[in-house]
């Protein structure tokens, strides 16, 4: 029988000048001849950086890769890509993630590379690896990071982002000291990982899971547990299975394959961030997937992980409850997922989810016991968001999901800043407040700002929670009636261009609905005013940005990167 060969032959196994080159390069660090033979050669990518913090551990995860590609007869090559901290990037990670996707697809494309296993954990890097791994269809696997441990501060448990938020406006208040926010510190992140609540990092190394693309226990098994090692080596191994067998990534990112992401989303309440993601990954394999099949798909599914910020719990105690086989289990039951989607292991959905068991019931709740029985994103339209935007129900306030206020607008994000806190700011509790310029092209990057602290005065007379409209995203670990990804966004002349300060605004979340209510002739009249603000930035990457980025329902991608291109190279230079 012939053997069969791979893409990476085409580099590696000619025998004459053209194979020398490729091979003669790679021995310089000691590869023994065997290596060239015509085995799986294995890229993994990785997003190392000692400025993301919370994949500062991926050095030592690659080698457990490694160990199982040479295990399961393969070559691995690891290679860095761009990486992308959340903590400290600025002005957004998000106006970089469609960067690193081009990053990664042409670092795959352009090497010998079979498959590729992708690893990622803070926020961005899934889905720029995802994106990236898409538009070129090998062979893949995703291995994140995992989660850092629970933090704790003063005998209490510190969920990263979750408990930031909740500081913040602790001190505005007058309820918590300087020097406590200070001490609280080193003790919310006390360990290697991503943020462990419930937060974009936990939701999308969850969502890949959910869809197949890694292996079972990834979504939620802690950076420093021992299983985090173990999955890593597995996924090691099976990469190498997986390119015999040529699976493509497309073969496990079908269209059952987001809904069930979907529907997992709404079950782990998971981040606004995955709608965003999830679109733009399944524009680059050409599967249909809009805004609608959130409300579609998500819309009654009981959310029943409670993790912070919908509910008390942290990563770690998820894992340990059972984690994402148990939740997928219960779904199960309910007939809520395709069970015979088949993952990168080789089984089913269904298959692995038999032995699953829920060890937690406070953490994992049953379905009839669920923290919201209206789980999943909302997605609201009206005459001030055509194209729609999302809210998160199960971290918004129940008595403000039907709610009609006066607008207080803010012109940007500088503008926010400037008057949020001025004791004249002519805003009251059921005022609803309005931010513009942060969307896609706005600021440009779409940064997690929708999340708006609420009025220094306000907060000091104890309100918790107002609604808040943006064409920002917030971040995943944030809560509160945020409504966000307006779009058209206002840099384009969205109707949130025009929204005034003083204008009625009209929030109906069971009938899915967002109004302005000013008249359309008012309206056209004020479109006929505005003009289009110029990009922040005549030239470079972010006048790049701006000029191709498509809208948040779009998953703000860039349009001339959508699909899949595939492996093949072009021209070869010698
Ligand atoms: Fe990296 Fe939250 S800052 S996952």
């Amino acid at each position: 029988m012939n053997k069969k060969t791979f893409r990476s032959s085409k580099w590696f196994g000619p025998k004459d000048k053209d194979g020398f080159l490729k091979r003669s390069w790679l021995r310089n660090r000691g590869v023994p001849d065997e290596y060239f033979d015509g085995r799986p050669v294995i890229g993994i990518c990785n997003t190392y950086s000692e400025l993301t913090p919370c994949n500062a551990h991926f050095r030592d995860l690659a080698e457990r890769v490694k160990r199982g590609v040479y295990e399961a007869g393969g070559y691995p090559l690891e290679f860095p890509v761009m990486s992308l901290g959340e903590s400290v990037m600025k002005p957004s990670p998000m106006l970089f993630r469609n960067l690193v996707s081009m990053d990664v697809e042409e670092s795959i494309r352009a090497n010998p590379i079979d498959g590729v296993v992708l690893m990622v954990g803070c926020d961005k890097t899934t889905p720029a690896l995802v994106m990236g791994a898409a538009s070129v269809d090998l062979p893949s696997i995703v291995v994140s990071g995992g989660p850092m441990l629970n933090g704790r501060f003063k005998g209490r448990t510190l969920g990263s982002g979750t408990d930031v938020w909740r500081f913040g406006e602790d001190v505005k208040a007058g309820r918590m000291s300087t020097d406590d926010l200070f001490a609280a510190e080193s003790g919310m992140h006390r360990s290697a990982g991503s943020c462990m609540t419930m937060g974009t990092a936990s939701s999308m190394a969850c969502m890949v899971e959910a869809m197949g693309l890694a292996l079972p226990g990834n979504g939620s098994a802690p950076a420093p547990d021992a299983e985090r090692n173990m999955i890593a080596q597995m996924a090691g191994r099976r990469i190498v299975d997986l390119v015999k067998e040529d699976v493509k990534i497309s073969r496990i990112l079908t269209r059952e394959a987001f809904e069930n992401a979907i529907r997992t989303t709404a079950a782990i309440g998971g981040s606004t961030n995955a709608v965003i993601h999830l679109i733009a990954i399944a524009r680059r394999l050409g599967v249909p997937l809009d805004l609608s099949d959130w409300d579609k798909f998500g819309r009654d599914i009981p959310t029943v992980v409670n993790l912070m910020p919908a509910g008390e719990y942290l990563m770690e105690d998820f894992h340990y409850a059972g984690g994402l086989q148990a939740v997928n289990k219960a779904l199960l039951a309910r007939e809520l997922l395709h069970g015979d989607h088949v993952t990168v292991n080789g089984r089913t959905v269904t298959g692995n989810c038999a032995e699953a068991e829920n060890y937690n019931e406070d953490v994992i709740r049953p379905m009839d016991k669920a923290l919201t029985d209206d789980g999943g994103i909302a997605v609201l339209r009206g005459n001030l968001a055509p194209d729609g935007c999302v809210l998160k129900p199960s971290a918004a306030s129940p008595d403000l999901m039907k709610h009609k206020g006066k607008a207080v607008v803010f012109e940007s994000i500088e503008d926010y800043h400037d008057r949020i806190d001025a004791p004249d700011l002519d805003v009251d509790k059921n005022s609803i407040l309005v931010l513009k310029g942060c969307g896609p092209k706005g600021y440009p990057g779409m940064p997690e700002v929708g999340n708006m602290s609420l009025p220094a005065k306000l907060l000091k007379e104890g309100v918790v929670d107002m609604v808040r409209i943006s064409d920002a995203r917030m971040s995943g670990t944030a809560y509160g009636t945020v409504i966000l990804h307006v779009a058209p966004e206002a840099a384009v002349g969205g109707p949130l261009a025009f929204i005034e300060n003083g204008d009625q605004i009209e929030l109906d979340v069971d009938a899915r609905k967002l109004d302005l209510l000013v008249s359309d002739e008012e309206l056209d009249r004020r479109r006929a005013a505005w003009t289009p603000p110029p990009p922040r930035m005549e030239t470079g990457y972010q006048r790049l940005y701006h000029d191709h980025v498509e809208q948040a329902d779009k998953g703000a991608d860039w349009g001339i990167l959508s699909g899949v291109r595939g492996s093949e190279v072009p021209r070869d230079s010698h």
